[in-house]
């Protein structure tokens, strides 16, 4: 064979590492060829064509002068000659040829390493790199945010924001995360709240500009009881969501909170967020007040020992996207959107029911809800079995996807584990604070007022559920609890476990 390369380049290890470099360069070129022209590869592919194969390659690359310079200094013990310094004769024909490669090869290098690095930081900031390549570990959260408002909104918008740093924090910390999943050492499920998050300044206030809320918002809450007719009770609300801008000098409503004409910082004793001890809010003026929870005070040599945190949206909205819905509540959408007939008997007990077993993987679930809502109709109402199949398996059907859109079992996710704290009904939320035990040196407290908040429209079923009264009504309580929807917070008795 005629040698037209530098002789030095006839050794094992270069030879190799030039074969390496090729056939990558050609495996990327077709998967990159294939993704232009097919749409959804697997995600897979994606980390092979732009981060597994290049990198390989360009320890292809490196091989090759490391080869020769071993070769090198292999005939130089053999042959006892003095070292000739390195040089390039463009006279030799195998040195001009080795030139032209080098140069040539280089420009393509350089050409193909901004397209393939602009793919590979595109590819890894995509949802389907955060969501769907480490498939397990991220499935409750893509699934969820697949069926939220934010579903067109990427993770990285929420989770990394704009700038460099937070890119290079946030790759440093994925990398750990494919170590984690690539060895098993995640926790099931994945803590919550996120340590570290960009602060929601940076992240939602790019799309959500604080200054522009105002008013308040109509909400519509239908409830279904657990009782054979699975009565309906709707509660109609104008929540006083509020909003306010320095500019304008007005704050008010909920939107109060946010850090336009307020700071409030507080301190919690749990990891969730959820022990609230104390608070301090700081307004307009500069004038400052602490509250202590009477409940659960900190004494106060124990200050250091906790963090203090700024309140922003998050703590609020800590579950924007990635919703996952109690039985009860997932139910009543469906009753209340008539995708599960609400003539069919104790269909709400039912649902809940098989709903709230606990399942040691999604696919047997699946199966042993559906056993158990035909069981039920068995031995309760078997004519209704009988003369309307299809309902009853309508519902199962609903109930199976509910089921896979909101329980993880695998990773041991479902609502009660991220609680959220818009609301106070399964989780204390906003009761966090507003229970009225949080009281100040002056004797003020956080007021626990309903009205503060939102004012009830109309409550109830048939014509009582339509009436309504603009100066607010009174809340009433669904069924006869006597005063203790007043003394105790709704989520005491309603934590979605059972049927409440
Ligand atoms: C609208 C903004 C937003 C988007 C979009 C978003 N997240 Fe989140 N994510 C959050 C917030 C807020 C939290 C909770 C933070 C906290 O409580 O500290 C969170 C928490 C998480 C957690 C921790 C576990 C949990 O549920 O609290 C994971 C994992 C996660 N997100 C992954 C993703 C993935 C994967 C995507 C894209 C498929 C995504 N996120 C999209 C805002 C978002
Ligand atoms: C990239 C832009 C973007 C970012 C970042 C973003 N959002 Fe949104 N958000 C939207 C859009 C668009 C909607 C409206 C969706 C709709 O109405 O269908 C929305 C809707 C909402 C809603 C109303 C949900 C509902 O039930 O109607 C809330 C609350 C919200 N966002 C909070 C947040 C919070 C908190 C963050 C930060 C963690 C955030 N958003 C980050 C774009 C964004
Ligand atoms: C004190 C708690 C709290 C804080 C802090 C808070 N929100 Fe809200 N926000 C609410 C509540 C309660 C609603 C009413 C909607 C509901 O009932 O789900 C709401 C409604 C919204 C909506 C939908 C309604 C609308 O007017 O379009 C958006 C969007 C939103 N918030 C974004 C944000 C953003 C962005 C921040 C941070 C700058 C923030 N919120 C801070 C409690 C809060
Ligand atoms: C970390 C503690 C904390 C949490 C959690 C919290 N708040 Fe507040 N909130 C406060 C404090 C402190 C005040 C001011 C009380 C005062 O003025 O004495 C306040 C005031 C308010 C006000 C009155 C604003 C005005 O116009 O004067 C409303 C309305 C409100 N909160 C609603 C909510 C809602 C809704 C939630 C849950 C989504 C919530 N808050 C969660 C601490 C909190
Ligand atoms: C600190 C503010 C605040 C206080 C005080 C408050 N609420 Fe609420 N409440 C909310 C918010 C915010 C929501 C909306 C939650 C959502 O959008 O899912 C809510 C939701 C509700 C709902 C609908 C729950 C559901 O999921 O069906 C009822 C009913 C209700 N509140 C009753 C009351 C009653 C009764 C009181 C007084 C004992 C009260 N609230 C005190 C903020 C408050
Ligand atoms: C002492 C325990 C207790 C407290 C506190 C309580 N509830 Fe209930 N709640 C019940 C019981 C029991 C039922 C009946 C369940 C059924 O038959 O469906 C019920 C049913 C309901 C229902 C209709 C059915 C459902 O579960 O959706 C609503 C709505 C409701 N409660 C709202 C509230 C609200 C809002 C608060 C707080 C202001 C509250 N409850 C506080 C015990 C309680």
């Amino acid at each position: 064979m005629k040698k037209r390369l530098p002789s030095l380049f006839y050794n094992p290890l270069s030879m190799f590492g030039a074969i390496v470099a090729i056939v990558n360069f050609l495996a990327i070129s077709i998967i990159v060829l294939i993704d232009t022209l097919v749409v959804g590869l697997a995600p897979y592919a994606g980390i092979i064509a732009f981060i597994i194969l290049p990198a390989i390659l360009i320890l292809g690359l490196i091989l090759i002068p490391v080869g020769m310079h071993f070769e090198r200094r292999r005939r130089i013990r053999q042959e006892k000659t003095e070292p000739r310094s390195f040089y390039v004769d463009l006279g030799k024909p195998s040195h001009r040829l080795a030139t032209m490669i080098f140069i040539s090869g280089s420009i393509i290098f350089l050409l193909a390493t901004a397209v393939g690095s602009y793919r590979a930081y595109e590819f890894t900031e995509s949802v389907t790199f955060c969501g769907r390549v480490c498939h397990e570990v991220m499935d409750p959260e893509h699934t969820a945010y697949q069926n939220s408002p934010h579903a067109r909104v990427t993770c990285v918008d929420c989770h990394v924001g704009e700038g460099a740093g937070w890119f290079v924090r946030s790759k440093l910390s994925g990398a750990y995360q494919v170590y984690a999943t690539v060895f098993n050492a995640y926790p099931k499920p994945i803590p919550t709240p996120i340590e570290n998050l960009r602060p929601a300044r940076e992240t939602c206030e790019q799309c959500h500009w604080p200054d522009k809320f105002h008013g308040s918002q109509e909400r519509v809450f239908d409830h279904y009881m657990v009782d054979e007719e699975n009565t309906k009770w709707s509660i109609r609300m104008l929540v006083k969501t509020g909003g306010g801008s320095k500019e304008a000098g007005i704050a008010q409503g909920i939107h109060w909170h946010m850090n336009i004409a307020n700071e409030i910082d507080y301190i919690a004793t749990d990891e969730q967020r959820q022990e609230i001890a104390w608070v301090r809010i700081k307004d307009l003026e500069g004038n400052i007040r602490e509250y202590m929870n009477e409940d659960n005070p900190i004494e106060p040599e124990d200050f250091d020992n906790y963090e203090m945190r700024r309140m922003d949206c998050i703590d609020c909205h800590n579950r924007p996207t990635h919703i996952y819905k109690s039985p009860s509540k997932a139910v009543n959408n469906e009753l209340s959107a008539g995708r599960i007939d609400t003539s069919l008997p104790s269909a709400k007990q039912f649902a809940i029911e098989a709903l709230i077993e606990e399942y040691p993987t999604k696919d047997s679930a699946l199966i042993a809800i559906e056993k158990q809502i035909i069981e039920a109709y068995e031995d309760e109402y078997p004519d209704v079995l009988e003369t309307r199949r299809e309902d009853v398996n309508r519902m199962i059907a609903r109930l199976q996807a509910i089921y896979r859109k909101n329980f993880f079992p695998e990773m041991k996710v479902r609502w009660d584990v991220y609680p959220d704290n818009i609301g106070h009904f399964l989780s204390p939320g906003c009761y966090r604070c507003h229970n009225g035990r949080f009281v100040s040196d002056d004797g003020q407290t956080i007021s626990d007022d309903c009205n503060n908040c939102h004012i009830i429209l109309s409550q109830g079923n048939g014509e009582d559920g339509q009436m309504i009264d603009p100066g607010g009504l009174e809340f009433k309580h669904p069924v006869d609890i006597g005063e203790s929807w007043r003394e105790l917070a709704c989520s005491e008795c309603h934590t979605g476990t059972s049927q409440l």
